[in-house]
């Protein structure tokens, strides 16, 4: 069974600070560094580090070939990845604060030139059974989506970030939901107060999928039709919380894919996310499945 994780590859220019710029402001960081990131790019280096078979499509430009060495360094085929001469890389710009935090300013840049006419030759190399992981940092999710769904392929969707595409995206295909609370607010139209709860109500929006809403340092909430339960998360001083979302994503559906059960596989995720946060950077972030063990 092959997991595709179609969806984004970015530069990741991460910048030291000690307060996030604020408008109007002019700040001088403390330092630069420059990393391999993108949802798409991390939660393909997470699944392949899990141990699932992990296979990535999406698109860079020639600026991003380096992007390419880190997933095949990770075991990640890039068989399906689009090189193009005419198209700049997309990449982010990430404020890193004292205790981890980040925000960060995309460029979508080859993320937003996905056609359908890829998608389709993409979809050529994978049948019924395989598992389409997705993020919302690429165009033309919703046509992936139904096209997927209808080849048989079960679909993994963490909405993020959230925009106002994201209702009109076709969620009858999900089969796994991964949200935070953020996102968790925007698709119920309310403050998320109580995990449990607010996993019920998504489940009552999309009654087929399995939900699993993290909540940061508060752990992570998992719900499907059987069981309701929280994870509570593994206490660690955070450097970068960057690609700790996508690290929980990563673990927690290969560990599905290998037949864990949803407590086993919710345990896994908090403990590689938790590592992930103790190390600089998005990819270069998320721990191999020996350390997390
Ligand atoms: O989830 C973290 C990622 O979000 C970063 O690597 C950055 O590229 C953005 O896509």
């Amino acid at each position: 069974m092959k997991a595709l994780c179609f969806g984004s590859l970015n530069i990741d220019y991460t910048y030291r600070v000690d307060h996030f710029v604020a408008r109007g402001e002019t700040l001088l960081s403390q330092g630069l560094q420059v990393f391999s990131g993108g949802k798409g790019l991390n939660q393909s280096i997470a699944l392949s580090r899990a141990g699932a078979a992990a296979y990535h499509a999406g698109s860079i430009g020639t600026d991003g070939l380096f992007l390419l060495e880190e997933l095949h360094q990770a075991g990640v085929n890039t068989d399906c990845v689009t090189v193009s001469r005419e198209i700049r890389t997309g990449h982010a710009i990430i404020q890193n604060s004292p205790d981890g935090d980040n925000c960060i300013l995309l460029y979508g840049g080859a993320n937003q030139t996905i056609t359908r006419d890829q998608i389709d030759e993409v979809l050529t190399h994978f049948a019924a059974g395989d598992v389409l992981v997705l993020q919302n940092e690429i165009n033309e999710l919703g046509y992936l989506m139904q096209q997927a769904h209808d080849r048989g392929l079960r679909i993994a969707l963490n909405p993020s970030p959230m925009n106002d595409t994201v209702p009109d995206l076709p969620l009858d295909t999900v089969d796994w939901l991964l949200v935070n609370e953020v996102e968790a607010g925007q698709i119920l139209g309310c403050g998320v107060t109580n995990g449990v709860a607010a996993a019920r109500a998504l489940r009552e929006k999309l009654p087929h999928a399995a939900i699993v809403l993290t909540l940061g340092g508060e752990g992570a909430v998992y719900a499907d039709g059987d069981c309701v339960f929280a994870q509570s998360a593994v206490p660690v001083r955070a450097v970068d919380t960057t690609a700790a979302g996508d690290t929980f994503t990563g673990y927690f559906l290969a560990a599905m894919l290998e037949g864990k059960t949803p407590q086993q596989a919710m345990a896994l995720a908090a403990k590689a996310a938790a590592i992930s946060v103790t190390r600089p950077g998005a990819a270069p972030s998320i721990p191999r499945r020996e350390e997390v063990e």
